[in-house]
């Protein structure tokens, strides 16, 4: 199955996405993931999304579905267990390439995961947040703790950190991008057929039972 995961900056995407990793062998593709590593490439692409990034605006669609096309051409099987984008599309004309990258493989979407939470609930999601420099896991300073404060549960290692774009400001400019150019997509999916809504404010176990659910109805 593919499915997207949607909805705004600290909505869980990541979190989830991971787990349906570990459970299901699907493969995550997270625009954000991808985009952080190539500003640590040190290339001119590298420094101008670096900035974009850190403003809390979008990178522009040619970029995004430049690496999206990267991965998916990378992963020849494909068949698999399916993909996870998390974080893509993010803009109609996204959407539109998702399709019809997907439709060349003579694959499609299964489903269009919203995960809805409200905007008070968003700061102190992304205010606490922290993830793993080493392998990705990502945490929370009250919802999700380390258990071993300053080493990650995973793989152990110290080096734990706070995102550049996680500061008020950037937040709020993340959010207007996401209510200008993202959320249209829950419309654009809702017409497909496509989509269905979870509670994103519930535990992050409940969470993954609603999606688990969703997957069993889609699949
Ligand atoms: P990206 O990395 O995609 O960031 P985002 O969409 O802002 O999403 P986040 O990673 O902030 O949140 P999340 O929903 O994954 O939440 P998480 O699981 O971490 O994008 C960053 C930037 O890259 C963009 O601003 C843009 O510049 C650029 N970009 C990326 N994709 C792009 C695209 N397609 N087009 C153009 N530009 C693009 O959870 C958040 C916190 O909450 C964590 O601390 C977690 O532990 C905690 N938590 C999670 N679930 C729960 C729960 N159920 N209960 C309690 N706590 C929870
Ligand atoms: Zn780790």
């Amino acid at each position: 199955v593919n499915i997207i995961l949607l909805g705004p900056p600290g909505a869980g995407k990541g979190t989830q996405a991971r787990r349906l990793v570990e459970e299901r062998g699907m493969v995550q593709l997270s625009t954000g993931d991808m985009l952080r590593e190539a500003r640590t490439s040190g290339t001119e692409m590298g420094k101008r999304v670096a900035e974009v990034m850190d403003r809390g605006e979008l990178v522009t669609d040619e970029i995004v579905i430049g690496l999206i096309e990267e991965k998916i051409a990378a992963d020849s099987d494909g068949q698999g267990s399916g993909f996870i984008f998390d974080g893509f599309p993010r803009t109609l004309p996204q959407a539109d390439a998702l399709g019809a990258m997907l439709s060349r493989r003579g694959q499609r979407l299964d489903a269009v995961i919203e995960m809805r939470v409200e905007d008070e609930a968003l700061v102190s999601r992304i205010s606490g947040r922290f993830t793993c420099g080493n392998c990705g896991e990502v945490y929370h300073d009250q919802t999700r703790p380390t258990k071993v404060e300053g080493v990650c549960d995973v793989c152990g290692s110290t080096d734990l950190r706070r995102r550049a774009d996680d500061n008020a400001e950037s937040l709020k400019q993340r959010l207007m991008e996401y209510y200008k150019k993202t959320s249209p997509l829950i419309g654009y999916y809702y017409a497909q057929g496509d989509l269905f809504t979870v509670d994103g404010l519930a535990e992050i176990d409940e969470v993954a039972g609603k999606i688990s659910e969703v997957l069993a109805q889609s699949a």
